[in-house]
């Protein structure tokens, strides 16, 4: 087999260790990149690989990027970001991406979803396996955006002949997955009040635990799923749930990454969500509250089974490796 591949957001905390993965596999012979800012893949040791700068937005650039390639990944998003900007980007950039595919030659999309399309609801499985309608939080932006982009995902794809594999990975961390780490409000303090922060126990910025697990998985881990969904040739097409083994708690996160946990009722989580949700306004950073009302823990047997996904690192292991990058 000799594939040519696309990826949208290739220079992210998922790009880099899925352009690395991509470049090692025997199978792949030619990967095209597209993202907005300048990035140089020789930097990075890359041959396979040739980067162009573009936005998913422009649909002239997508119909480009598509041609031409048999596989298209697609993992361009904006993930922190307002309501209103991602949402331009990731509801109407996603589409254009969908249907470009669609429309163009490739006859496989790989795109990462998430977690969040399956939304924080009371009544959700646990664990959640894929037959779960991806209903969102219409509360969280992220949440209600992923599922929207499945939804559309579904339609642009209706009745056409494309091979369609959904990867819905859970939080990713890692030394090169930094972001949950740097989403802590202490890690924006400067260096020296951080460090002080650190050195006296009593000063750790507090952290609280409504109980709700957390799964986490690698970068390498999501990296490999998604080379698995661009080569396989026995998995079906489909949705697949992404997620280390085991669980961690809220407090195992907050130790490991510079706070003091501290237990709250899981009441309390809910009724905070439950106030956000009713108020007018809401800045989008705090609709991620919304996150720790629900358990979303999810069953990752059938990407285990059927596309032959083996992580490597735990939830446990995939906190501490992003503790040691950042301490
Ligand atoms: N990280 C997680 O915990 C996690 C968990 C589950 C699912 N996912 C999903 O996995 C995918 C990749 O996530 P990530 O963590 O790698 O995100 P990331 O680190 O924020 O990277 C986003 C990538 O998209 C590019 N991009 C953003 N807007 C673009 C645009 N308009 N046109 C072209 N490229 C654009 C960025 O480069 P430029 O800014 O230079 O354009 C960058 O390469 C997303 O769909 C995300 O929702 C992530």
């Amino acid at each position: 087999m000799a594939l040519r591949v696309a990826v949208t957001g290739p220079t992210g905390e998922i790009g880099i260790s899925t352009i690395e993965a991509l470049e090692a596999h025997p199978d792949v012979t030619q990967i095209i990149g597209m993202a907005r800012r300048p990035f140089d893949p020789t930097d990075r040791g890359w041959t396979k690989t040739v980067y162009r700068q573009g936005d998913i937005l422009d649909r002239a650039a997508v119909n480009a990027l598509v041609k031409d390639v048999d596989v298209v990944v697609h993992l361009a998003f904006i993930i922190m970001g307002t309501r209103e900007e991602s949402a331009r980007i990731n509801l109407a950039g996603t589409r254009n991406v969908f249907e470009a595919t669609v429309a163009g030659g490739p006859r496989r999309l790989v795109y990462t979803s998430s977690v969040a399309a399956y939304g924080y609801h009371r009544d959700n499985p646990v664990p959640i396996t894929e037959d779960v309608p991806t209903r969102g939080t219409p509360e969280h932006y992220y949440s209600e955006q992923k599922a929207a982009c499945e939804h559309a995902l579904a339609e642009a794809t209706e009745g056409s002949s494309l091979e369609v594999y959904v990867l819905r990975p859970c939080i990713v961390a890692g030394p090169k997955a930094p972001a949950l780490a740097e989403a802590m409000p202490w890690n924006q303090l400067p260096g020296a009040v951080r460090r002080l922060t650190q050195a006296v126990p009593v000063l750790k910025p507090p952290m609280p635990d409504p109980g709700t697990p957390v799964q986490l998985v690698h970068h390498d881990d999501v990296a490999s799923a998604i080379a698995l969904a661009v080569t396989t040739t026995t998995a079906p097409p489909g949705a697949y749930n992404i997620a280390g083994d085991g669980l961690v708690t809220m407090s195992d996160v907050g130790r490991a990454l510079g706070a003091r946990p501290i237990k709250v009722p899981h009441v309390a989580a809910v009724a905070t969500s439950e106030v956000l949700a009713r108020l007018p306004f809401v800045p989008s950073a705090l609709e991620w509250l919304h996150a720790g009302r629900a358990s979303t823990v999810m069953d990752t047997s059938k990407a285990r089974d059927q596309l032959g996904w083996r992580p490597k690192y735990s939830a446990a292991e995939t906190l501490s490796a992003l503790a040691d990058a950042v301490s």
